[in-house]
């Protein structure tokens, strides 16, 4: 987490810097900074978000042309003024801006107190450039060669940048384990976590690998060595198909709302060129390229965390049901720790909307050197997993800002049920018509998700404005529609801060039955086509105990809705496809129930979208 941003180059440094920052807010928001050089070193930092990082600077001086600016989801040491970066070197030389954990920061820090020096904060980060800086005078070094070797003798992920007072020529930076991008400008160099401060600037940027060190001037020579060996890497410069609106919130309230409405084109975005229902085909090149692996793999592990864990287990179900292929779902941060068997039979995919989670990408690189192959499914282009992986598929989402993950997980969904499909058929698995009819109802979605989006928003903020006040609620749901609770209950939790959690409808009776009464609103996903008798009895069982329902059900349903306190309808569809539209109504009512709370809804308390420390 921590969002990093920095300048070099003709146009004046802050205004950008200040931009970049809030582009990147969505990956921590408890601190923010900037350093501007203009002969003397100007650094304002403050406690809060952007916007009061820019009432604190108020009248005072922004000049300059290069610059530096962090904000900061903390880790080491409390969100405070002074815990803020920029950071500072002990002789006032140098000011850095970090992204990551120093690991071994402890025994540093002791090491350089011995030397004399002394630390006016309690992050990691101040340990680090005070290390620059001994090795910069001890041993007389350029400012690269000081931070290359530094970083020789540090254990953890950063992605810093580095400004010398002395130097206002350039700017050093370096990455492992968390991102960094270098946008390449006419006039200049801006390097940022990732490239949403670089678009409006330029489209040319170089991704900086593990381990390099990127030096960038002011006259637009730059140069990427490795950290270990001091090899000069040849930089390959991307074009970025990013476009700009779709970093505006478009005239919607919060981008949470915006990006829920977005789902009708971004479900459509991730099947473009890749089912066609007419012809009976789907098509994705990382799944043709590994055809014979996937049709041979004995399991399938999907790692993953957050939401994206939950679009894993709904293609648990799809997986098993259609291919008959084993699946194991897995939270990144326990697989990697548990010593897992992992086998070449394996086919490993991990579900990453940003592709930066550091668990997610720690459990991939265990599974490659076990030998198994990794797939990435992946929302942000050119991003550390999409990197890492043997092949894989981006969902084309779009950025996705709203800290709650809204449209990257019907993303995720639908890649994964295509997958699902495209498997099942070269495996044989389904019958050739009921491909046909997934296929065409897939067709659907994102006109059945837009008349969700329609018909249903007007109710359910009637509904949100009932259940606003209570202080937990129960999600329900079988099969298909189990993982949905989960991600209903996830949801309303992140944003609303009320306690909820997601159960299997049946497994309710060995437990949170006992918290039933009144006061408890239960939400249950009964769009089910199987088992909908057991679901009605379960729905029976919530009333019996004065739980106050509100049921998803299919369009023209009557058992469940005669029993429910509130039922939202949603068109009919094949069951296996089913998350993909009842999904929809969990989103606005957590959305709804945060408005009416008076909840930031895009960055709540605590969180932060992209979560690239352990
Ligand atoms: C954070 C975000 C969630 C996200 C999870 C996994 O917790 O707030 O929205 O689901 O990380 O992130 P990823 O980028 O790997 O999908």
């Amino acid at each position: 987490m921590c969002g990093i941003v920095a300048y070099i180059g003709e146009k004046n440094a802050y205004p950008i810097l200040i931009k970049g920052l809030q582009r990147l807010e969505y990956r921590g928001y408890d601190s923010a900074g900037v350093a501007l050089l203009n002969g003397k070193l100007n650094i304002y930092k403050r406690k809060g978000k952007v916007s009061d990082l820019i009432d604190f600077v108020g009248e005072n001086n922004v000049d300059g042309t290069i610059g530096i600016g962090h904000t900061r989801w903390a880790t080491h040491g409390k969100p405070d003024d002074v815990n803020a970066h920029p950071h500072i070197s002990g002789n006032g030389r140098l000011t850095l801006i970090h992204n990551g954990i120093i690991e071994n920061y402890a025994l540093i820090k002791k090491a350089l107190e011995v030397e004399g020096h002394t630390f006016n904060t309690e992050t990691d980060t101040e340990v680090l450039v005070h290390l620059i800086e001994e090795i910069q005078t001890r041993e007389k070094l350029t400012l690269e060669e000081a931070v290359r070797v530094a970083l020789t003798k540090v254990v953890g992920a950063y992605a810093i940048v580095v400004l010398d007072k002395e130097d206002p020529n350039k700017l050093v930076a370096a990455r492992k384990a968390s991102p960094l991008v270098i946008g390449i400008d006419e006039n200049g160099f801006l390097l940022a976590s990732d490239a949403t401060p670089i678009i409006e600037h330029t489209k040319k940027v170089v991704y900086l690998n593990d381990e390099e060190i990127a030096t960038v001037r002011r006259d637009g020579t730059f140069e990427i060595r490795t950290i270990g060996a001091n090899e000069i890497q040849t930089p390959f410069i991307h074009e970025l198909e990013m476009q700009i609106e779709r970093l505006e919130k478009g005239g919607y309230d919060y981008f949470m709302l915006k990006e829920i409405h977005e789902q009708p084109t971004t479900i459509q975005d991730a099947m473009r060129g890749r089912l066609n229902a007419v012809d009976s085909w789907i098509k994705l090149g990382g799944i043709e390229e590994n055809l014979e692996k996937f049709k041979d793999a004995e399991r399938l592990i999907i790692v993953a965390c957050g939401t994206s864990w939950h679009s894993g287990l709904i293609a648990e179900y799809i997986f098993e049901d259609l291919a008959r292929i084993p699946v194991e779902v897995e939270y990144a941060s326990e697989f990697r720790y548990r010593n897992p068997v992992i086998t070449d039979k394996d086919v490993v995919i991990a579900i990453s909307q940003s592709g930066e989670t550091a668990d997610t990408l720690a459990a991939l690189e265990l599974a490659k050197q076990k030998g198994a192959m990794i797939y990435g499914i992946v929302n942000v282009v050119g991003s550390s997993i999409a990197r890492l992986t043997d092949a894989g598929s981006y969902i084309h989402a779009g950025p996705e800002i709203g800290v709650a993950s809204t449209k990257a997980f019907t993303g995720q969904v639908t890649l994964l049920t295509l997958m699902a499909l495209s498997i099942a058929q070269k495996r044989g698995t389904i019958s050739e018509s009921y491909f046909k009819k997934l296929t065409q109802e897939m067709e659907q979605i994102p006109h059945k998700v837009a008349r969700v989006l329609e018909k249903c928003n007007t109710q359910i903020e009637y509904i949100s404005g009932e259940i606003k006040n209570a202080n937990n609620a129960l999600y329900l749901g079988r099969g298909y529609s189990f993982p949905v609770a989960l991600e209903g209950a996830l949801k309303l939790k992140e944003i609303s801060y009320i306690h909820a959690e997601g159960y299997p409808a049946a497994e309710m009776k060995h437990g949170p039955i006992a918290l039933i009464d009144e006061n408890m609103p239960v939400i249950v996903i009964a769009t089910n086509q199987s088992a909908y008798e057991k679901i009605v009895s379960n729905v029976q069982e919530v009333k019996a105990r004065q739980g106050m329902v509100i049921a998803i059900v299919t369009e023209g349903e009557k058992e469940i809705s005669k029993l429910a306190d509130y039922s939202i309808e949603i068109p009919e569809t094949e069951e296996p496809l089913t998350p993909l539209l009842s999904v929809i109504p969990m989103q606005l009512l957590s959305y709804h129930i945060a408005v009416m709370r008076g909840c930031n809804v895009d960055q709540p308390r605590n969180l932060a979208k992209s979560v690239t420390v352990e």
